[in-house]
């Protein structure tokens, strides 16, 4: 057992989030499964621009690019994406400018989702937009914004791209290896004890610094990550190699064997951004019993499995379980027509 975080405190790193988050219970949510102690910690609430996961994530990213006195910074993500968001939001924080590709990764959406909720704020962060029309290409979205930097460079600004596809540090990651210190840290104080943790799993860096974290540490938390972008194959490979460059970055050894990584992707379906009955549902539960907001593309489908997993575990009220709420909640005004047709008659919506 390492039980250290290597060079972590020596990595670049910009203070952007409001930490420690919050941990809440769920007592309405809990009696509603039938018995288990249901908690949240509340990421949704790292403060900058309506918050969320990436503002941990944005630290380390923004910290190597002052290191590298970047005045321009770059990125890449779906349409509704709550990453370009907080990048941009960032960005004005710090006096850089920002550029944002916005990818068409989603069929079938309207001009509300093309320009309200996250876009919208982009707008207001000023941040210069270009379209990525090309759909599901993680490698190829990379290699345009690239483009767009190298062109930007030519014209004098000294850039930083925000990477979106493997094969870069995933210093992103070193965000949530630190929320796994704080989070144990927290648990001491309050005399807490999570049998569980569930947390949306896209790019994997959230997972996959939960995670490493924890082990590093040496808890024994269990951490499920709900597939949110891809199956639970593919995710499972993206999770490992994460994990290695994780260690890679800290110099220390990987405390993560290929039997720590959870996943589930029941919730997935019909896609990514899409939604489906499970994450209608978790929409509904959580804003109904707790006054708590989760997003349609992650957060709705992360409670869904919460919540499933959950309702397994009804008889045994002894354990407690976390949820990692990574937020997400602008995006929800992007998919309003959606959300509305829902609410107005739940039975007629098409999935
Ligand atoms: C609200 C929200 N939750 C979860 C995730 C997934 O996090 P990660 O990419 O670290 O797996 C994202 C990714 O953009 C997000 O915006």
């Amino acid at each position: 057992m390492t039980r250290s975080l290597g060079r972590l405190k020596q990595l670049p790193r910009v203070d952007l989030a409001h930490v420690p988050t919050p941990i809440d219970e769920l007592k309405n949510l809990c009696q509603h499964v039938g018995g288990i102690k249901l908690f949240v910690k509340r990421d949704d609430c790292t403060g900058l621009a309506f918050g969320g996961n990436k503002v941990r994530q944005l630290e380390f990213y923004l910290g190597e690019a002052q290191a590298q006195s970047a005045d321009t910074v770059l990125i890449t993500g779906a349409v509704q994406s709550n990453f370009v968001r907080l990048a941009a939001a960032a960005a004005c924080k710090l006096g850089m400018k920002c550029c944002i590709q916005l990818e068409d990764r989603v069929a079938d959406v309207d001009s509300v989702y093309k320009n309200s909720g996250n876009v919208l704020l982009d707008r207001l962060f000023g941040a210069k937009l270009y379209y990525y029309d090309k759909g599901e290409d993680e490698a190829g979205a990379d290699r345009r914004i690239r483009e767009i930097a190298g062109e930007l460079e030519e014209k004098g600004r000294r850039t930083y791209v925000i990477p979106l596809a493997p094969g870069h540090p995933p210093l992103g990651a070193l965000g949530y290896v630190l929320c796994a210190q704080e989070l144990l840290q927290q648990m001491n104080g309050a005399n807490l004890d999570f049998a569980e943790t569930v947390t949306a799993s896209g790019s994997g860096h959230t997972h996959a610094g939960l995670l490493f974290g924890l082990k590093a540490l040496g808890s024994d938390m269990k951490v499920t990550g709900i597939c949110v972008r891809r199956d639970a194959d593919a995710q499972q490979q993206r999770i490992e190699s994460r994990c290695h460059e994780i260690a890679q970055l800290l110099g220390i050894t990987n405390p993560v064997a290929r039997s720590d990584i959870n996943l589930v992707d029941a919730f997935l379906a019909p896609g990514y951004g899409m939604s489906n009955p499970a994450a209608m549902e978790a929409i509904e539960l959580s804003a109904h019993l707790e006054g708590l907001l989760v997003d349609p593309t992650y957060t709705a489908k992360s409670m869904a499995g919460f919540i499933a997993i959950a309702r397994q575990h009804k008889a045994d009220s002894k354990r407690a379980m976390l949820f990692m709420h990574t937020g997400g909640q602008p995006a929800i005004f992007g998919y309003e027509s959606k959300l509305t047709r829902y609410l107005l008659n739940p039975d007629e919506i098409a999935y």
